[in-house]
């Protein structure tokens, strides 16, 4: 008896996922609505099968053991076990078949090429050209990292590429998973249905920070999108500071970009806006000087596997100013 509540509750723990940022059962895409239905639907389904086949179990066995014969037994296995899966899987099939179309349909907005990276994510708006033989992204395009602007209402295509091993991108509110694959592109349309902050997450094994390979997807009515991403495109907010001065003696400028200085490294994030981002190290610290500080002083002690090497021989007095100056490039 005192049991009673236990089991009721724990059909509620599997639907905890059911909302929040970063659930594919809260849809605020076209392509994640129809996943939610899909869901929705399979799982009505199986449900049916499940009670149609127990509960006849349940009556020939327990409820009325007098009416089982072996031809009771037959007709159990005929109806409940094929005839009955049959139509309903059929049905499933059929559904989920003619759902298929709608997520193959064109773009008519913007097109980001997001790069999936060890481990981070490099992100070019309004990029130019057609993949070329090598078979890389397109070039150009106004560079960014690990968070990504979506306009409201619109199709944007979005070219996926990698260039070390595979990863997934996943936004599980606007869309399914789709693989970044080194030597190819491969093509997803977002159509985001709802503005908000959705977060996205690496869904491919990639390495040891697999897991801390995260980004941030920010769906903004169309003229703010366009607003923000001329914002990207403009200068660093502030050139003349000791940080930068600092920034560039130390040889940062090899691999990062930091527009309007002479940083212009493309191996690691562009760090010409880094301070608008909301998150640091793809989702993993605050944006703010204390969590850069401790970044810079050891990329690897934050994030296991990261690529940068560390900086902590640095006086903390340069880091510190460093980080200032990082912090307020917004
Ligand atoms: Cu990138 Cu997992």
């Amino acid at each position: 008896r005192r049991w009673r509540h236990v089991f009721p509750t724990a059909l509620l723990l599997p639907i905890a996922g059911c909302a929040g940022a970063q659930s594919s059962l809260d849809p605020a895409g076209t392509e994640a609505d129809l996943v939610a239905t899909l869901f929705w639907a399979m799982t009505g389904g199986g449900a049916l099968i499940w009670l149609f086949v127990v509960g006849f179990s349940v009556f020939v066995t327990k409820i009325r053991p007098s009416a089982y014969s072996d031809a009771a037994g037959v007709h159990l296995i005929v109806w409940g076990g094929c005839v009955f899966p049959v139509v309903v899987l059929g049905f499933l099939v059929w559904f989920g078949t003619a759902a298929m179309p709608d997520l193959r349909r064109a773009s008519d907005g913007p097109r980001i090429a997001v790069s999936g990276e060890r481990f981070w994510w490099r992100i070019a708006y309004d990029v130019e050209g057609e993949p070329g033989v090598a078979r890389s992204l397109p070039k150009g395009g106004v560079a960014s990292a690990n968070e990504l602007y979506l306009p409201l209402g619109r199709r944007s295509e979005i070219l996926l590429g990698s260039p070390d091993v595979i990863h997934s991108f996943w936004v599980p509110a606007i869309a399914g998973k789709t693989d970044t694959i080194p030597g190819r592109v491969n093509r997803l349309v977002l159509e985001p249905t709802r503005a908000g902050t959705f977060n996205g997450i690496c869904a491919e094994f990639c390495g040891t920070a697999h897991a801390e390979m995260g980004f941030r997807v920010i769906v903004l009515p169309e003229a703010d999108y366009l607003a923000r991403v001329a914002a990207e495109a403009g200068p660093a907010a502030l050139t003349a500071h000791p940080g930068r001065d600092l920034f560039l003696a130390h040889g940062c400028g090899a691999c990062h970009a930091v527009r309007g200085t002479e940083a212009a490294g493309t191996v690691g994030p562009d760090l010409t806006h880094l301070a608008a981002r909301r998150t640091l190290g793809a989702g993993i610290l605050p944006m703010d000087e204390a969590s850069i500080a401790r970044f810079v002083r050891d990329p690897g002690a934050v994030k296991q596997g990261a690529t940068m090497p560390p900086f902590r021989h640095l006086p903390e007095a340069e880091i510190a100013t460093i980080a200032a100056w990082l912090g307020r490039l917004r």
